[in-house]
């Protein structure tokens, strides 16, 4: 794995993406508006936020509406270099291991920052998901 860095003011606007598109979460549910922004290798950064359902298990996270936006606008090619995560209630949150898999699948060298017990925090995709899924 690759010590891996993303420019501070890279990785503050992708933060103010993310907590701009948390105010559109419809999550009536779980009072929990979460926001995600992801910068691709090419630049371009896709930001989604939580969309929840009355069937609870249809519910979709910030962070996999993030990365399908993109791949909807670039198609699969994409591959994802940073993650941003950010919540409404200040507190811890990590993304979900759903989420960890996905974002694996176009990222497996992206880095992720998140509110973690202690502050603000950084981790490899491969520090939150080791032995991430790939199909041979
Ligand atoms: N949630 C996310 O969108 N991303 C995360 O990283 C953690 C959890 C959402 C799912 C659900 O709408 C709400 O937060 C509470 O679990």
């Amino acid at each position: 794995m690759r010590k891996k860095i993303l420019p501070a003011n890279t990785r503050a606007k992708l933060v103010q993406s993310a907590k701009r598109v948390m105010k559109n979460a419809h999550a009536p549910y779980s009072k929990f508006r979460v926001g995600a922004s992801i910068i691709l290798s090419n630049g371009k950064i896709f930001s989604g936020c939580n969309v929840e359902n009355a069937s609870y298990g249809m519910t979709n996270c910030a962070e996999r509406t993030a990365i399908f936006s993109a791949v909807a606008q670039f198609g699969p090619k994409i591959e994802i270099r940073a993650v941003a995560v950010v919540n409404d209630h200040g507190v811890p949150c990590s993304p979900c291991g759903a989420c960890r898999q996905v974002i694996y699948e176009f990222g497996p060298d992206a880095l992720i920052f998140f509110q973690g017990a202690n502050g603000p925090k950084q981790a490899h995709i491969t520090e939150l998901l080791p032995e991430g899924f790939r199909l041979q």
